[in-house]
């Protein structure tokens, strides 16, 4: 029903990309990076700190940032003493990528560059401590999937993780729901309407992409060569953090959270996963 093409996700990322790319030019220190990325909210936070933590150890690590966006996550952990090796099919994420490393100061610990996930990985076998895979898989075809977490396999040392955060919507009802309200800000690269309105059909020809959902089931399912998998949900109340600016509010559903997801049975409602695939020998 929905096109997930590399296509599509090319230019929802050059909408978004122009934007940043010509940001990042006028004033190259807001490449700069403090933080731990937490993708905009503070919701996000402990999907970011759950990722930090499989990682362990970061220093000396040699690690492969799969679909690396405009590398805040690639930069971050260069920063912390890590070799990152990135990629993303965006040509402007991958400048904004090298201009963040220089920025930060970093450029010899970051090597970037256009790669298409879905095509065969021209990395040499095992010389990845970490593979990660933050909110790429979404963007992968189906059939692709499995080859792509083999292939993420291949390029792990022999003990290595491969890590991925990802959207899930293991209810479709609760998906159907969800879509019915509407989300971002008109005008922005993020913006979905309502299904229930016109401008639906429209936006889905050219931005489901960016959108799509994963199950749990279909994470596990391709981590078949793997010996290991971990899984750990998030984001239930979390969801309503959008329709809210105080910062104090934002905070009290981010707690409420955390109280809800301990709840097993809510788990299956959770809009966001990080799976962690082990390799262990
Ligand atoms: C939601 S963003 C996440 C970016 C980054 N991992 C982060 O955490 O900020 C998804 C990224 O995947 C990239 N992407 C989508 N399809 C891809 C593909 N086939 N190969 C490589 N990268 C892809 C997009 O260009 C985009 O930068």
């Amino acid at each position: 029903m929905f096109r997930t093409t590399s296509e599509i996700q090319i230019n929802i990322s050059a909408l978004r990309d122009v934007r940043e790319l010509e940001r990042a030019r006028e004033t190259p220190a807001c490449l700069m990076i403090e933080d731990v990325p937490i993708g905009g909210s503070p919701i996000w936070r402990p999907i970011s700190e759950n990722i930090i933590r499989q990682i362990g150890e970061i220093d000396g690590k040699t690690i492969l940032d799969a679909g690396c966006g405009t590398g805040g996550w690639a930069v971050w952990l260069a920063k912390q003493g890590a070799y990152v090796y990135a990629f993303d099919i965006s040509p402007r994420s991958i400048e904004i990528t090298n201009l963040r490393a220089q920025v930060n100061g970093v450029a010899n610990r970051v090597s970037a560059e256009v790669f298409n996930i879905e095509t065969n990985w021209q990395f040499d076998e095992s010389v990845f401590d970490i593979v990660l895979l933050n909110a790429v898989l979404h963007h992968v075809q189906d059939h692709k999937m499995l080859e792509v977490m083999n292939n993420a396999h291949r390029v792990l040392k022999k003990v290595g993780k491969a890590i991925a955060a990802e959207p899930i919507g293991n209810s479709p009802l609760f998906e159907k729901i969800k879509y019915m309200v509407p989300s971002g800000h008109l005008g922005n690269w993020d913006y979905r309407p309502s299904s229930l309105s016109k401008a639906w059909d429209s936006w889905l020809q050219t931005s489901y992409g960016w959108d799509r959902t994963l199950t749990t089931g279909l994470l596990h399912s391709i981590g078949k060569n793997f010996d290991k998998i971990e899984t750990k949900e998030f984001i239930f109340m979390g969801r309503l953090a959008k329709l809210f600016k105080n910062k104090q509010l934002v905070s009290l559903i981010a707690h409420l959270d955390d109280i809800s997801i301990s709840i097993p049975f809510i788990r299956r409602y959770c809009n966001n996963i990080v799976v962690t695939y082990h390799k262990t020998n």
